[in-house]
């Protein structure tokens, strides 16, 4: 089966078959062995070559509204998109998410790789999350201290949780609502500015930088911004003093890897038919019928010329599948 159309990274790739999860009733009466994937949007996976593999493909849908004295609580089904949530809570006077908006992608594969941007992550507004234990055939739900929220991360990347697949996220929206503005794209916003506005501009901003994945393939942040040591940054900060950091701790702080990227002088670089995006150095697309060897040419190359310009790592940030298992991004540098 073809997965083309199932990743909006868009390389040509076949499953060994796709099951959709439609209902819970799917989920107690599927027979499933391994290797499998559990894919809601596919915005954040990509299937660099053939998946030897079943792909689950989670649809369960439905949003629960109740609420407590301080905040609105949503219980929200796995295969909900999320913007369309953003927009729909922001309508209903449930503001929270409005910095979030026009990430792409669904409900239950949110919490997985904790979503963020300008400032506010997903993880500030979760109460728990239920899942399904595709070995035990049982529901459970994981508070936010078991799901280990960190940048970019959680438990729901770890091995250990290969079997769980998430099929509802309750999210608490504190009805006391602090607009967060601190991030340079939002900052010339008025303290005054609502909700509504703040959301528009995040979709301005986004619209004007990031590509459409409807017209240009593509997964977002291909890297995550890495996290190092102060020392380094220093170190760093040396010869580029303009380097853009985002405090994390007294000891470390995280850097922008689309300005590594950029100042290398890659932005608009293609090779083969995967290239690096002309407006956001982050974020690589496919241009023109790439392959997974472009793609992963590609990420090798930028891997190599940041390591050895500035000595940083980089990580992918999306899920790369190889054949039955992701791809061992450690290889790139050897
Ligand atoms: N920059 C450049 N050149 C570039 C790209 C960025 O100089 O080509 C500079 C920018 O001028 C800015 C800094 O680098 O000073 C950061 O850029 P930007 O604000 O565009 O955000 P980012 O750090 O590249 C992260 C997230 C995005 C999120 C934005 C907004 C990661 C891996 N990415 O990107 O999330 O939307 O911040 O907060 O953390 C995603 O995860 O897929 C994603 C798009």
């Amino acid at each position: 089966v073809s997965v083309q159309a199932l990743h909006s990274f868009r390389l040509p790739a076949h499953a060994r078959g796709v099951i959709a999860v439609n209902t819970r009733e799917d989920l107690t009466k599927l027979e499933i062995s391994e290797p499998f994937w559990i894919l809601g949007e596919g915005t954040n996976t990509i299937f660099t070559e053939d998946y030897l593999g079943t792909v689950l493909s989670v649809r369960l849908r439905g949003i629960v509204r109740t609420e407590t004295p301080d905040a609105w609580r949503l219980e929200v089904a796995a295969g909900e998109n999320w913007h369309d949530l953003v927009v729909f809570t922001l309508a209903q006077g449930m503001p929270g998410f409005e910095n979030l908006a026009l990430i792409p992608g669904s409900v239950g594969a949110a919490p997985v790789q904790n979503i963020g941007a300008y400032g506010v992550e997903i993880s500030d507004f979760i109460e728990h999350v239920e899942v399904f234990n595709l070995k035990t055939k049982s529901f459970s739900t994981l508070t936010p201290a078991e799901c280990q929220f960190a940048y970019r991360e959680s438990f729901f990347k770890r091995p250990e949780s290969a079997h769980l697949l998430i099929t509802r996220v309750t999210f608490l929206l504190p009805k006391a609502w602090k607009p967060v503005l601190t991030y340079p794209d939002l900052r010339s916003l008025s303290h005054e500015a609502t909700p509504t506005e703040i959301m528009e501009r995040v979709i301005a901003v986004r619209q004007a930088k990031l590509p459409d994945p409807a017209l240009i393939p593509n997964a977002g942040s291909f890297f995550k911004n890495p996290v190092v040591t102060m020392d380094h940054i220093h170190m760093l900060q040396k010869e580029y003093p303009e380097i853009p950091v985002y405090p994390v701790s007294e000891t470390h702080g995280k850097i922008a890897a689309g300005w590594l990227i950029d100042r290398i002088g890659l932005k608009g670089f293609s090779f083969g038919g995967a290239g690096v995006h002309d407006r956001q150095a982050l974020v690589l697309v496919n241009r023109n019928g790439a392959t997974g060897d472009d793609l992963c040419g590609l990420a090798q190359h930028i891997v190599e010329m940041v390591h050895s310009r500035y000595g940083v790592m980089l990580e992918p940030e999306v899920r790369l599948l190889e054949k039955d298992k992701l791809l061992n991004s450690k290889e790139w540098l050897h």
